[in-house]
């Protein structure tokens, strides 16, 4: 599999480098974008950093992490050619690959989920999306809104 890009602000960098030893010991390849634990970001420049090295990389998906998620995740879904959900448990990590073809996941650092992180990783790293269906027509028209207002 191709490596896994991770980027977080300090509200989200300690459970990144949870995540990022997770998949250390279970044999991923990951490219840490930062920050470290002794760092501060805004979390907009922090998203950028994650996204753009993996629009310009071969990478598999990514995961930014920032205090709640939410507004690494805003940042990120600004860019053309992401696709960042922001899943608050096992179920809708799976929907977020079936249903969005999500190439980035976001999780908040400050929040109490009622799943694990990893199991809801896993989740999404399981699942398939399948593009020929209504869901790949679905993911086709949010892609067709980057679109919109450039003619
Ligand atoms: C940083 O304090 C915090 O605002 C950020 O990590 C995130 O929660 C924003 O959505």
């Amino acid at each position: 599999m191709k490596p896994i890009v991770l980027a977080a602000d300090h509200g989200g960098v300690t459970l990144k480098n949870e995540i990022k030893e997770y998949f250390l010991t279970q044999g991923y390849e990951v490219q840490d974008m930062g920050i470290q634990e002794d760092e501060s970001i805004d979390y907009p420049d922090a998203a950028l950093h994650g996204v753009m090295e993996f629009l310009q990389g071969e990478y598999s998906f990514g995961i930014l992490f920032c205090g709640t998620g939410i507004g690494i995740s805003i940042a990120a879904n600004k860019v053309d050619g992401i696709r960042c959900a922001l899943p608050q448990n096992i179920f809708a990590a799976t929907m977020a690959k079936e249903h969005n073809n999500a190439n980035f996941l976001a999780f908040g650092g400050r929040i109490d989920y009622p799943e694990g992180v990893i199991p809801m990783i896993e989740a999404y790293m399981e699942a398939t999306h399948d593009s020929a269906g209504r869901h790949g027509r679905r993911v086709a028209k949010i892609m067709a809104i980057e679109d919109l207002g450039e003619e």
